[in-house]
This record gives structure tokens, C-alpha cells and sequence, in this order.
């Protein structure tokens, strides 16, 4: 497979979700927002943005299946399936804040290959593919080498649906409060990731994220030099709805403060 050619598509892809999604900034009006779950929105824009993306990546890919956030397509492909939140920061979006973003991942087995996350009121596409260094809008990107705390942005994404674990998490947020430069609620995880991967965090960590709000961002991560791994340091962080991503230095420290949250 052609990689490289993939991920161009897959950014052109995002791009038009983009514009598609940026038509609607600021219009969003209290009678087209829908509740998934209590405090969980969605709106004609989320559903649209990921009708047109599965419409592309089928064409693009034919073999190809899908886990995608409204539920478009369920199809699983045999070795390739895209994961797309087609509008990461939905509450954000309908505030009318930024950041909010599209998210697209391709896996070929458990394998990510290819990331993509376009970042819609900044024009920002950050990606990655095999073999190649992370981009952002073609430039290549890496993670800090903050290697103390004290010296660190932190982002982090506060519980909106799952409380059982708050008291912990809120004894982890002091931590980090205390002892780092600041913390960061940007409201959309795929955009925390991708701002760590460019180097203006130098750490992350949430729980109860769904596969399609990491899948792209923790790969264009790893490919910016960076750790991911699940609060145990294993691999299940994205499936396994708890991820931290440091840049190469703060890792094994971060993976201390958040071991509460397992
Ligand atoms: P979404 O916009 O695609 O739903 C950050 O905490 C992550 O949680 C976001 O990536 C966001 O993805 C998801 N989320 C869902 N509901 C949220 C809410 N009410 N507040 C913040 N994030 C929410
Ligand atoms: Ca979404």
C-alpha cells in the first residue's frame, strides 16, 4: 500500500470535511443539537461531515470498513478499517470556541497506519503515514524536550459523563496544577494530542475517550517522537478508553501520577 498517496488523499478528505463543517461556525442554534447521553451533543453537522467522509474513504479505499462516531457505516474490512471522529470538540463547535477538528485514522490490522487531524478554525493538518516524520501542513513536527514538570504545559480532558473516577482524577489534576507551568481543557482530545505532537504541550491525559477521538492523534504522536501508552503502560489506549502521551522525556513520570486512574 501506498501510504504516502493515502495520507494526501486523507488530508484533502479532512480539508473538504472542513469546509463542509466551517460553513456552519457560529449557527448553530439550541433546536438543531441532539443529546447521544446527557452532556454528549451532536448536531446535522457532525452527521454530515461524517457522511461525506465515509462517502470519500469508500471510494478511495473499496476493501476498506469503518468505526466511525455517528455510526454512518459498521462495515469492518478484513485487514483495513478507518477510524473518524468527524467532528472532535462537537461542544466547543456549538459554543462557537475553537478548537474543534476531524479525525481520521486508517488501521490495517491492529496496526495504525496512516493519522490525520484537521484542526477547522486554524487550518491546521497535522499527519503522519509509515516512514515518514510527523507534518503539520507538510512541515515536520516533534514533540518538546521539557524534561521537568515544572518547565510543562499539560492538557488534559475533565470528566463530562463518567464521574466513578473524579475524586482521583481531580487529586491527579492537583498534581499537575501544582507542579506544572498550567493546565489546558481544550475540549477536544484529537486537538490536545496534535498539539503535543507540534510541541506546545508537552503532556496529556484523559479517561473515557472512545477510539475515534485518539486513533489519529496518538499515531501523528508516536510519529512526532513522542509515548503513548493506556495508564497501565501498555497498549490498549485506544480501545481501552484511558491514555496518557508525553513527549519522550516526561513518560515515566507521567505514567506515575496517573496510576490512581487505572
Ligand atoms: P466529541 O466532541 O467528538 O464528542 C474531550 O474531553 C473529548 O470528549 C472530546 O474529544 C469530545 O469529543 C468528547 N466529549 C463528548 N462530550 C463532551 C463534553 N460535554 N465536554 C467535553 N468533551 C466531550
Ligand atoms: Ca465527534
Amino acid at each position: 500500500m501506498d501510504y504516502k498517496k493515502i495520507c494526501h488523499s486523507v488530508c484533502d478528505v479532512a480539508r473538504e470535511a472542513g469546509v463542509f463543517i466551517r460553513q456552519y461556525a457560529g449557527t448553530i442554534e439550541a433546536d438543531v443539537v441532539d443529546k447521544k447521553a446527557q452532556h454528549d451533543l451532536v448536531t446535522f453537522v457532525d452527521k454530515g461531515s461524517e457522511k461525506l467522509i465515509v462517502d470519500r474513504l469508500r471510494e478511495l479505499l473499496p476493501e476498506s470498513g469503518f468505526i466511525a462516531e455517528e455510526g454512518t457505516d459498521t462495515t469492518r474490512g478484513e485487514v483495513y478499517n478507518w477510524i473518524i471522529d468527524p467532528l472532535d470538540g462537537t461542544t466547543n463547535f456549538i459554543h462557537g470556541l475553537a478548537p474543534f477538528s476531524v479525525s481520521i485514522a486508517l488501521q490495517e490490522g491492529d496496526k495504525t497506519v496512516v493519522g490525520v487531524v484537521f484542526e477547522v478554525s486554524h487550518s491546521e493538518c497535522f499527519s503522519a503515514y509509515e516512514g515518514d516524520c510527523a507534518r503539520l501542513n507538510g512541515a515536520k513536527i516533534e514533540t518538546t524536550s521539557t524534561d521537568n514538570f515544572n518547565d510543562s504545559l499539560v492538557a488534559t480532558g475533565f470528566p463530562f459523563r463518567d464521574y466513578s473516577k473524579l475524586d482521583d482524577y481531580l487529586k491527579v489534576l492537583t498534581f499537575f496544577i501544582e507542579n506544572t507551568r498550567g493546565v489546558r481543557r481544550m475540549g477536544s482530545a484529537a486537538t490536545d494530542l496534535v498539539y503535543l505532537a507540534a510541541g506546545r504541550f508537552d503532556a496529556f491525559f484523559e479517561y473515557a475517550l472512545k477510539p475515534w477521538d485518539v486513533a489519529a492523534g496518538a499515531y501523528i504522536v508516536q510519529r512526532a517522537g513522542g509515548v503513548v501508552s493506556d495508564f497501565n503502560g501498555e497498549n490498549d489506549y485506544i480501545f481501552g478508553e484511558q491514555i496518557i502521551a508525553t513527549n519522550a522525556y516526561l513518560y515515566n513520570e507521567t505514567l506515575e501520577q496517573t496510576a490512581r486512574l487505572k
